[in-house]
Protein backbone atom coordinates (compact mmCIF):
# COMPACT_ATOMS: atom_id res chain seq x y z
CA UNK A 1 0.00 0.00 0.00
CA UNK A 2 3.11 2.27 0.91
CA UNK A 3 4.66 1.88 -2.72
CA UNK A 4 0.69 2.44 -3.96
CA UNK A 5 0.82 5.78 -2.78
CA UNK A 6 4.41 7.01 -3.69
CA UNK A 7 3.24 6.01 -7.11
CA UNK A 8 0.00 7.77 -7.43
CA UNK A 9 1.48 11.16 -5.27
CA UNK A 10 4.22 11.20 -7.79
CA UNK A 11 2.20 10.84 -10.99
CA UNK A 12 -0.61 13.01 -9.24
CA UNK A 13 2.08 16.37 -8.14
CA UNK A 14 4.83 16.25 -10.79
CA UNK A 15 3.57 14.21 -14.28
CA UNK A 16 0.90 12.88 -15.85
CA UNK A 17 2.22 9.47 -16.57
CA UNK A 18 5.35 7.37 -15.96
CA UNK A 19 7.19 5.24 -18.22
CA UNK A 20 6.83 1.35 -17.73
CA UNK A 21 10.62 0.41 -17.20
CA UNK A 22 10.64 3.27 -14.12
CA UNK A 23 7.29 2.63 -12.60
CA UNK A 24 8.55 -1.07 -12.65
CA UNK A 25 11.70 -0.76 -11.19
CA UNK A 26 10.03 1.85 -8.26
CA UNK A 27 7.23 -1.52 -7.36
CA UNK A 28 9.99 -4.13 -7.77
CA UNK A 29 13.31 -2.44 -6.09
CA UNK A 30 12.22 0.68 -4.50
CA UNK A 31 11.95 0.95 -0.71
CA UNK A 32 9.36 -1.17 1.05
CA UNK A 33 8.75 -2.48 -3.40
CA UNK A 34 8.47 -6.16 -3.70
CA UNK A 35 12.34 -7.35 -3.78
CA UNK A 36 12.82 -5.21 -1.28
CA UNK A 37 11.34 -6.39 1.71
CA UNK A 38 9.17 -9.79 0.98
CA UNK A 39 9.20 -13.16 1.24
CA UNK A 40 7.88 -14.43 -2.63
CA UNK A 41 9.08 -18.24 -2.60
CA UNK A 42 7.81 -21.16 -1.04
CA UNK A 43 4.27 -22.69 -1.06
CA UNK A 44 2.56 -20.57 0.94
CA UNK A 45 4.07 -17.56 -0.13
CA UNK A 46 3.49 -16.08 -3.82
CA UNK A 47 5.33 -17.98 -5.83
CA UNK A 48 7.37 -21.86 -6.74
CA UNK A 49 10.73 -21.95 -8.34
CA UNK A 50 12.63 -24.98 -10.04
CA UNK A 51 14.88 -25.79 -6.86
CA UNK A 52 11.93 -25.26 -4.40
CA UNK A 53 10.21 -28.49 -7.02
CA UNK A 54 13.11 -31.08 -6.59
CA UNK A 55 16.51 -31.45 -5.32
CA UNK A 56 17.51 -32.99 -8.29
CA UNK A 57 17.61 -29.35 -10.44
CA UNK A 58 20.49 -28.06 -8.25
CA UNK A 59 22.38 -31.51 -7.96
CA UNK A 60 22.68 -31.57 -11.89
CA UNK A 61 23.59 -27.90 -11.79
CA UNK A 62 26.20 -28.68 -9.25
CA UNK A 63 27.61 -31.48 -10.87
CA UNK A 64 27.85 -29.49 -14.15
CA UNK A 65 29.66 -26.19 -11.95
CA UNK A 66 31.79 -29.05 -10.43
CA UNK A 67 32.87 -30.24 -13.48
CA UNK A 68 33.83 -26.67 -15.81
CA UNK A 69 35.89 -26.08 -12.56
CA UNK A 70 37.55 -29.25 -12.55
CA UNK A 71 38.49 -28.76 -15.76
CA UNK A 72 38.87 -25.31 -17.17
CA UNK A 73 40.02 -23.99 -13.44
CA UNK A 74 41.00 -26.44 -10.68
CA UNK A 75 42.20 -23.34 -8.78
CA UNK A 76 40.94 -20.84 -6.13
CA UNK A 77 37.75 -19.15 -7.98
CA UNK A 78 34.52 -16.44 -7.32
CA UNK A 79 31.73 -18.71 -7.01
CA UNK A 80 28.20 -16.37 -7.09
CA UNK A 81 25.05 -16.73 -7.21
CA UNK A 82 22.74 -14.47 -8.58
CA UNK A 83 19.55 -13.80 -6.40
CA UNK A 84 19.47 -17.03 -4.58
CA UNK A 85 16.15 -16.91 -3.00
CA UNK A 86 15.42 -19.50 -0.14
CA UNK A 87 19.11 -20.93 -0.59
CA UNK A 88 17.74 -24.11 -1.95
CA UNK A 89 19.44 -23.88 -5.18
CA UNK A 90 23.01 -23.47 -3.11
CA UNK A 91 22.35 -26.19 -0.54
CA UNK A 92 21.44 -28.64 -3.49
CA UNK A 93 24.94 -27.55 -5.08
CA UNK A 94 26.76 -28.23 -1.63
CA UNK A 95 24.66 -31.56 -1.26
CA UNK A 96 25.63 -32.59 -4.87
CA UNK A 97 29.16 -31.73 -4.59
CA UNK A 98 30.28 -33.26 -0.84
CA UNK A 99 32.52 -35.25 -2.44
CA UNK A 100 34.68 -33.47 -4.18
CA UNK A 101 35.74 -30.82 -1.04
CA UNK A 102 38.36 -28.84 -3.02
CA UNK A 103 35.85 -27.40 -5.20
CA UNK A 104 33.73 -25.96 -2.00
CA UNK A 105 37.37 -24.92 -0.38
CA UNK A 106 38.63 -23.39 -3.26
CA UNK A 107 35.81 -20.94 -4.01
CA UNK A 108 35.57 -17.61 -2.75
CA UNK A 109 31.73 -18.07 -2.12
CA UNK A 110 29.11 -14.30 -2.39
CA UNK A 111 25.63 -14.75 -3.11
CA UNK A 112 24.02 -11.62 -4.49
CA UNK A 113 20.99 -10.21 -3.27
CA UNK A 114 18.68 -7.05 -2.77
CA UNK A 115 16.15 -8.63 -0.44
CA UNK A 116 16.79 -8.31 3.46
CA UNK A 117 14.24 -10.59 4.17
CA UNK A 118 15.25 -13.11 1.85
CA UNK A 119 19.09 -12.71 3.02
CA UNK A 120 17.98 -13.51 6.55
CA UNK A 121 16.12 -16.89 5.23
CA UNK A 122 19.19 -17.94 3.02
CA UNK A 123 21.64 -17.24 6.26
CA UNK A 124 19.27 -19.80 8.64
CA UNK A 125 18.92 -22.19 5.89
CA UNK A 126 22.68 -21.97 5.25
CA UNK A 127 23.94 -21.68 8.89
CA UNK A 128 24.60 -25.92 8.69
CA UNK A 129 27.42 -25.65 6.68
CA UNK A 130 29.37 -24.24 9.32
CA UNK A 131 32.40 -24.90 7.73
CA UNK A 132 31.78 -22.41 4.60
CA UNK A 133 32.36 -18.90 4.42
CA UNK A 134 29.61 -17.04 2.69
CA UNK A 135 29.62 -13.52 1.68
CA UNK A 136 26.66 -11.67 1.22
CA UNK A 137 26.47 -8.78 -1.18
CA UNK A 138 23.75 -6.48 -3.29
CA UNK A 139 26.43 -6.26 -6.21
CA UNK A 140 29.26 -8.16 -7.61
CA UNK A 141 32.72 -7.01 -6.77
CA UNK A 142 34.00 -6.68 -10.35
CA UNK A 143 37.73 -5.76 -9.16
CA UNK A 144 38.53 -9.12 -8.55
CA UNK A 145 40.91 -11.23 -10.40
CA UNK A 146 40.33 -14.31 -9.77
CA UNK A 147 38.44 -16.74 -12.71
CA UNK A 148 34.69 -16.64 -11.56
CA UNK A 149 31.95 -18.81 -11.87
CA UNK A 150 28.07 -16.96 -12.09
CA UNK A 151 24.95 -19.23 -12.20
CA UNK A 152 21.36 -17.69 -11.39
CA UNK A 153 18.27 -19.20 -11.55
CA UNK A 154 14.83 -16.99 -12.29
CA UNK A 155 17.13 -13.71 -11.83
CA UNK A 156 17.15 -12.00 -14.86
CA UNK A 157 13.26 -11.76 -15.09
CA UNK A 158 12.83 -9.80 -12.24
CA UNK A 159 14.32 -6.78 -14.65
CA UNK A 160 11.95 -3.99 -15.58
CA UNK A 161 10.94 -3.74 -19.17
CA UNK A 162 9.64 -1.47 -21.61
CA UNK A 163 6.59 -2.30 -23.84
CA UNK A 164 5.81 -1.46 -27.41
CA UNK A 165 2.80 -2.42 -29.51
CA UNK A 166 2.27 -1.45 -32.92
CA UNK A 167 -1.39 -0.19 -34.54
CA UNK A 168 -1.43 2.45 -36.59
CA UNK A 169 2.00 3.56 -35.79
CA UNK A 170 3.94 2.47 -32.53
CA UNK A 171 3.58 3.39 -28.95
CA UNK A 172 5.09 3.13 -25.56
CA UNK A 173 3.37 1.71 -22.58
CA UNK A 174 2.78 3.93 -19.29
CA UNK A 175 1.26 4.43 -16.75
CA UNK A 176 -1.32 6.88 -15.56
CA UNK A 177 -3.65 8.02 -13.21
CA UNK A 178 -7.21 8.51 -13.11
CA UNK A 179 -7.51 11.32 -10.42
CA UNK A 180 -11.48 11.25 -9.90
CA UNK A 181 -11.44 7.40 -9.76
CA UNK A 182 -7.62 7.57 -7.94
CA UNK A 183 -6.86 4.26 -10.11
CA UNK A 184 -4.16 3.50 -12.04
CA UNK A 185 -4.25 2.67 -15.86
CA UNK A 186 -2.33 1.74 -18.67
CA UNK A 187 -1.97 5.11 -21.35
CA UNK A 188 -0.21 4.57 -24.80
CA UNK A 189 1.96 7.09 -26.25
CA UNK A 190 3.54 7.35 -29.90
CA UNK A 191 6.71 6.97 -30.35
CA UNK A 192 8.51 9.92 -31.91
CA UNK A 193 11.99 8.95 -31.61
CA UNK A 194 13.81 8.11 -34.88
CA UNK A 195 16.83 5.77 -33.38
CA UNK A 196 13.86 3.91 -32.01
CA UNK A 197 12.08 3.51 -34.47
CA UNK A 198 14.43 1.88 -36.67
CA UNK A 199 14.90 -0.81 -33.73
CA UNK A 200 10.95 -1.43 -33.51
CA UNK A 201 10.48 -1.76 -37.46
CA UNK A 202 11.54 -5.42 -37.48
CA UNK A 203 9.03 -6.32 -35.00
CA UNK A 204 6.10 -4.84 -37.29
CA UNK A 205 4.51 -8.54 -37.97
CA UNK A 206 4.56 -9.29 -34.50
CA UNK A 207 3.27 -5.96 -33.25
CA UNK A 208 4.55 -6.08 -30.09
CA UNK A 209 8.52 -5.68 -28.64
CA UNK A 210 9.46 -5.64 -25.17
CA UNK A 211 13.35 -4.71 -24.14
CA UNK A 212 15.00 -4.45 -20.73
CA UNK A 213 17.85 -2.24 -21.02
CA UNK A 214 18.76 -2.69 -17.36
CA UNK A 215 18.63 -6.84 -18.00
CA UNK A 216 20.94 -6.12 -20.74
CA UNK A 217 23.57 -3.66 -19.38
CA UNK A 218 23.60 -6.23 -16.39
CA UNK A 219 24.40 -9.18 -18.33
CA UNK A 220 26.96 -7.11 -20.39
CA UNK A 221 29.10 -6.33 -17.38
CA UNK A 222 28.93 -10.08 -16.60
CA UNK A 223 30.20 -10.88 -19.93
CA UNK A 224 32.88 -8.30 -19.72
CA UNK A 225 34.26 -9.71 -16.23
CA UNK A 226 34.17 -13.10 -17.32
CA UNK A 227 36.04 -12.20 -20.87
CA UNK A 228 38.62 -10.45 -18.40
CA UNK A 229 38.89 -13.14 -15.33
CA UNK A 230 38.18 -16.56 -17.01
CA UNK A 231 35.15 -18.16 -16.38
CA UNK A 232 31.21 -19.05 -17.19
CA UNK A 233 27.86 -18.03 -16.73
CA UNK A 234 25.06 -20.20 -16.14
CA UNK A 235 21.63 -18.81 -16.23
CA UNK A 236 17.93 -20.20 -16.17
CA UNK A 237 15.23 -18.62 -16.55
CA UNK A 238 11.62 -18.28 -18.64
CA UNK A 239 12.36 -16.89 -21.87
CA UNK A 240 11.67 -16.52 -25.93
CA UNK A 241 14.31 -16.41 -28.76
CA UNK A 242 14.17 -13.41 -30.26
CA UNK A 243 10.69 -12.40 -30.91
CA UNK A 244 7.17 -12.68 -29.04
CA UNK A 245 2.90 -12.23 -30.21
CA UNK A 246 1.86 -11.32 -26.79
CA UNK A 247 3.61 -9.23 -23.75
CA UNK A 248 5.01 -11.13 -20.93
CA UNK A 249 4.58 -8.68 -18.18
CA UNK A 250 3.09 -10.52 -15.51
CA UNK A 251 1.95 -9.90 -11.79
CA UNK A 252 1.74 -12.86 -9.54
CA UNK A 253 0.45 -13.06 -5.81
CA UNK A 254 -0.45 -16.15 -4.11
CA UNK A 255 0.40 -18.54 -7.05
CA UNK A 256 -2.07 -16.91 -9.02
CA UNK A 257 -1.64 -14.05 -12.02
CA UNK A 258 -2.95 -11.15 -10.71
CA UNK A 259 -2.99 -7.50 -12.30
CA UNK A 260 0.46 -5.39 -12.23
CA UNK A 261 -1.43 -2.37 -11.54
CA UNK A 262 -3.18 -3.11 -8.38
CA UNK A 263 -1.66 -4.00 -4.52
CA UNK A 264 1.25 -2.47 -5.84
CA UNK A 265 4.87 -3.85 -4.12
CA UNK A 266 2.85 -6.54 -2.31
CA UNK A 267 3.25 -9.22 -5.58
CA UNK A 268 5.61 -10.11 -7.79
CA UNK A 269 5.90 -8.91 -11.12
CA UNK A 270 8.36 -10.45 -13.81
CA UNK A 271 8.36 -10.93 -17.93
CA UNK A 272 9.91 -13.03 -20.04
CA UNK A 273 13.89 -12.97 -20.79
CA UNK A 274 15.01 -12.36 -24.40
CA UNK A 275 17.08 -14.55 -24.80
CA UNK A 276 18.53 -13.82 -28.23
CA UNK A 277 19.87 -10.53 -26.54
CA UNK A 278 21.90 -12.48 -23.83
CA UNK A 279 23.17 -14.88 -26.55
CA UNK A 280 24.26 -11.51 -28.82
CA UNK A 281 25.50 -9.75 -25.83
CA UNK A 282 27.85 -12.96 -25.15
CA UNK A 283 28.73 -13.27 -28.86
CA UNK A 284 29.91 -9.71 -28.78
CA UNK A 285 31.84 -10.17 -25.52
CA UNK A 286 33.33 -13.03 -27.28
CA UNK A 287 32.60 -15.62 -24.81
CA UNK A 288 31.45 -19.23 -26.38
CA UNK A 289 27.87 -20.62 -26.14
CA UNK A 290 28.42 -23.54 -24.06
CA UNK A 291 24.62 -24.44 -23.90
CA UNK A 292 21.48 -22.69 -24.92
CA UNK A 293 18.66 -24.93 -24.82
CA UNK A 294 15.49 -25.78 -23.02
CA UNK A 295 15.36 -26.86 -19.56
CA UNK A 296 13.84 -30.02 -20.62
CA UNK A 297 16.82 -31.08 -22.98
CA UNK A 298 19.42 -29.92 -20.56
CA UNK A 299 17.98 -31.87 -17.70
CA UNK A 300 17.71 -34.64 -19.78
CA UNK A 301 21.24 -34.03 -21.06
CA UNK A 302 22.49 -33.82 -17.79
CA UNK A 303 21.11 -37.02 -16.30
CA UNK A 304 17.76 -36.15 -14.90
CA UNK A 305 15.41 -39.53 -15.71
CA UNK A 306 18.99 -41.68 -14.59
CA UNK A 307 18.96 -39.83 -10.47
CA UNK A 308 15.25 -40.32 -10.87
CA UNK A 309 15.43 -44.07 -11.01
CA UNK A 310 18.04 -43.67 -8.20
CA UNK A 311 15.99 -41.43 -5.89
CA UNK A 312 12.98 -43.79 -6.80
CA UNK A 313 13.96 -46.35 -4.52
CA UNK A 314 14.12 -43.89 -1.34
CA UNK A 315 11.21 -41.51 -2.15
CA UNK A 316 7.79 -41.84 -2.71
CA UNK A 317 6.88 -42.73 -6.44
CA UNK A 318 3.98 -40.33 -7.32
CA UNK A 319 5.34 -37.12 -5.66
CA UNK A 320 8.80 -37.73 -7.19
CA UNK A 321 6.78 -37.94 -10.60
CA UNK A 322 4.59 -35.12 -10.57
CA UNK A 323 8.27 -33.16 -9.53
CA UNK A 324 10.26 -34.46 -12.16
CA UNK A 325 7.43 -33.82 -14.66
CA UNK A 326 6.92 -30.00 -13.61
CA UNK A 327 10.58 -29.86 -14.02
CA UNK A 328 10.84 -31.13 -17.82
CA UNK A 329 6.90 -31.50 -18.86
CA UNK A 330 6.66 -29.62 -22.24
CA UNK A 331 3.76 -27.78 -20.88
CA UNK A 332 5.11 -27.23 -17.73
CA UNK A 333 8.29 -25.47 -17.04
CA UNK A 334 10.11 -28.01 -19.86
CA UNK A 335 10.03 -25.92 -22.95
CA UNK A 336 9.37 -22.32 -21.36
CA UNK A 337 12.26 -22.20 -19.36
CA UNK A 338 15.75 -21.81 -21.46
CA UNK A 339 18.88 -22.64 -20.01
CA UNK A 340 22.15 -20.72 -21.61
CA UNK A 341 25.85 -21.18 -20.79
CA UNK A 342 28.40 -18.48 -21.70
CA UNK A 343 31.68 -19.17 -21.15
CA UNK A 344 35.77 -18.01 -22.22
CA UNK A 345 37.72 -21.13 -21.09
C1 LIG B 1 12.39 -15.05 -8.64
S1 LIG B 1 13.47 -15.05 -7.27
C2 LIG B 1 14.41 -16.54 -7.61
C3 LIG B 1 15.07 -17.08 -6.38
C4 LIG B 1 15.94 -18.32 -6.53
N1 LIG B 1 16.98 -18.13 -7.49
C5 LIG B 1 15.11 -19.54 -6.87
O1 LIG B 1 15.26 -20.06 -7.98
O2 LIG B 1 14.32 -19.98 -6.01
C6 LIG B 1 14.58 -13.75 -7.65
C7 LIG B 1 15.72 -13.56 -6.67
O3 LIG B 1 16.59 -12.54 -7.16
C8 LIG B 1 16.72 -11.49 -6.18
N2 LIG B 1 16.91 -10.27 -6.96
C9 LIG B 1 16.09 -9.75 -7.89
N3 LIG B 1 16.66 -8.71 -8.50
C10 LIG B 1 17.88 -8.55 -7.95
C11 LIG B 1 18.98 -7.64 -8.16
N4 LIG B 1 18.90 -6.66 -9.07
N5 LIG B 1 20.11 -7.80 -7.43
C12 LIG B 1 20.20 -8.79 -6.51
N6 LIG B 1 19.20 -9.68 -6.25
C13 LIG B 1 18.06 -9.56 -6.96
C14 LIG B 1 15.43 -11.60 -5.39
O4 LIG B 1 15.46 -10.96 -4.16
C15 LIG B 1 15.30 -13.11 -5.30
O5 LIG B 1 16.19 -13.66 -4.36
Amino acid sequence: MYTEKIIKSEIYKIKNDIRLDFFLKKIIYGKNGYYYSKKPIGRKNDFITAPEISQIFGEIIGLYLFYFWKTKINNKFNLIELGPGNGTLFLDIINSTSKYPAFLSDAKIKLIEINKELKKIQKKNLNKNLLLKIKWSKKINFGSSFPTVIYSNEFFDCFPIRQFLFKDAWYEKYVSLNREENRLFFKNRIVKENKLLNILEKYKDNRVYEISAERNKYFNKLCKFINKNGGIIFTVDYGYLNKINNFTLQGIQNHKFSSVLENLGEKDISSHVNFTDLVNIAKNNKLKIEEFCTQREFLIKYGILERKKTLSKLNNQKSLNQEIERLIGKKNMGNLFKVLVVSNL
